[in-house]
């Protein structure tokens, strides 16, 4: 299994994950994307086929009062440099195999990378409601401030935990 950035592997999207706005951005959107700086999407290729695919961007983010205090040596700022996971999708046959999980790893390392030349604190998503489980078993917690946005559950995981 291996991760490659995108587009060399165009003519091998196939991937069904089960949600159409995800397969249409990775489709569709991705290229452009990446071409104007806004996000960067990598694929998973196995067997020559897309089984996997996640994009990221940066972001920033703020944090409610009781938030940022309940949160160990955590200056109080406006708001905080973070990584955000644009999207990430697992192609149905290959769910709850460890895939996510992996993909979810590999970003780990861009967050690193960021801090070796600037800054990055949190991992934020913006999770579909019935991925949640998922981002909690990655150590990510719901977002007070924001809520509950068109759909989404607005998460963040503190690179310093
Ligand atoms: C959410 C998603 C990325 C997870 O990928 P995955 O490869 O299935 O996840 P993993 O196999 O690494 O799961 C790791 C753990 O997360 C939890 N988890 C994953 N999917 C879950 C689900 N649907 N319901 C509850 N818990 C889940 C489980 O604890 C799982 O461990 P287990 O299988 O040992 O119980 C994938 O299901 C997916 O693409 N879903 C459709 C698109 C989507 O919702 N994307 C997220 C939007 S940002």
């Amino acid at each position: 299994m291996q991760c490659k950035r995108f587009p060399h592997y165009t003519l091998y999207i196939i991937l069904t994950c089960g949600d159409e706005d995800l397969n249409e951005f990775l489709k569709i959107d991705s290229l452009n994307y990446r071409n104007q700086l806004i996000a960067k999407t990598f694929l998973v290729i196995y067997k020559e086929q897309v089984v996997a695919f996640f994009s990221v961007m940066n972001d920033a983010i703020k944090l409610k009062q009781e938030e940022s205090s309940g949160t160990q040596n955590l200056i109080r700022l406006h708001e905080y440099p973070a990584l955000k996971v644009g999207r990430l999708g697992v192609d149905k046959h290959y769910q709850r195999r460890g895939l996510g999980t992996i993909c979810f790893n590999f970003i780990l390392g861009p967050a690193r990378k960021i801090n070796d030349a600037s800054t990055c604190r949190f991992i934020t998503v913006d999770s579909h409601p019935e991925s949640t489980a998922f981002y909690e078993r990655q150590g990510f917690v719901r977002n007070q401030r924001y809520g509950k946005k068109q759909n989404f559950v607005s998460m963040r995981l503190d690179l310093l935990n």
